[in-house]
């Protein structure tokens, strides 16, 4: 059986929808802390079963029967490392005999992004745990940047801690993507897997798009983490996310996310979503 963890997040549910479509639903085990989120695909016949890594027992007892599983990485940064390392061990005891994970472009100590200690210590977690492992290097969701563009599009300035970096950029629906057909063809395992964009997008380029679609001259107003960090919180941002966003920054300043992996192609037979269509896109009525 297939089973995908956190499955009623975006990136759970997606990835759900997806293998639901080619295998059949009585073989997939979809867990989550709030089951009745699920209960549209528990009708079409998936298994909704309630696990949350806090409680490492619901984990072990929802995950009977998997062979495959997605781990879907939690939002809880900074404290998950410990709980998605009990997940792990839980499904192994369970009996699962391959883990996928969503973990970051370059989980390597240098790499400045908040997030990276958690995905280093869980990606180590799997190798050493003698299942077979794939290691989904999703790189930063493109949705969450359209802001950005189009909030430069409208003051005519676009501050930036990036630099000269660049980031390749990939929707979410492409992670899930590459999330199912890992789940469902044999061939990937004990691999690391770049999940991007087509292409690495500049400061410049967000500037070039974000003239595009605002139709008028925009600068790159170039800061450091301090100055930015700073303007977010000023702007409303809680510390915890503007010190997460500045990390971003630094880590594609220091080229952390800038290489194109072939990954969204290899495993879907398609090319990825360009940033520039997600932007276009997000313009329309
Ligand atoms: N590449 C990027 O730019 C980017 C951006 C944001 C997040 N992420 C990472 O990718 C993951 C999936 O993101 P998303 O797009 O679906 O948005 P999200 O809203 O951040 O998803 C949160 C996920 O964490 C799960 N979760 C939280 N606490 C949990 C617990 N105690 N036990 C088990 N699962 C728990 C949720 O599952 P249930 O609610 O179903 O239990 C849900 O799947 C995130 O959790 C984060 O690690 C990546």
């Amino acid at each position: 059986m297939i089973g995908i963890t956190g499955a009623s997040g975006p990136l759970g549910r997606a990835t759900a929808e997806l293998v639901l479509r080619t295998v059949d639903p009585r073989g997939v085990v979809l867990t989550t802390r709030t089951p009745e989120a699920l209960a549209d695909l528990a009708d079409r016949g998936a298994q909704v079963r309630r696990a949350d890594f806090d409680d490492p027992r619901t984990v072990a007892a929802a995950l009977v029967g998997v062979e495959r599983l997605l781990l879907v990485s939690t939002d809880a940064v900074g404290s998950r490392l410990d709980r998605q390392r009990a997940a792990i061990a839980a499904a192994a005891g369970a009996g699962v005999s391959h883990i996928a994970y969503t973990s970051v472009p370059e989980p390597v100590p240098a790499n400045p992004a908040v997030v990276v200690a958690d995905h280093a210590g869980t990606e180590q977690a799997l190798r050493e745990s003698g299942l077979r492992w794939t290691a989904l290097r999703n790189n930063l969701y493109a949705h969450m940047q359209v802001s950005v563009v189009e909030q430069a599009a409208a003051t005519g300035r676009l501050v930036t801690n990036s630099g000269a970096g660049a980031a390749a950029y990939v929707t979410r629906e492409d992670c899930a993507a590459a999330a199912a057909a890992v789940l469902t063809q044999d061939g990937h395992e004990n691999q690391v897997i770049d999940i991007t964009g087509p292409e690495a997008v500049s400061v410049l380029d967000l500037v070039r798009l974000a003239r595009e679609i605002g139709g008028r001259e925009v600068e790159p107003v170039d800061v450091d983490d301090h100055a930015f960090a700073t303007a977010l919180e000023e702007a409303g941002l809680p510390q915890p996310l503007s010190e997460l966003v500045t990390s971003f920054g630094a880590s594609t300043r220091g080229g952390f996310l800038a290489r194109v992996g072939s990954g969204v192609a290899d495993l879907t037979g398609r090319e990825p979503r360009s940033f520039a269509d997600v932007v276009r896109a997000a313009r329309k009525p």
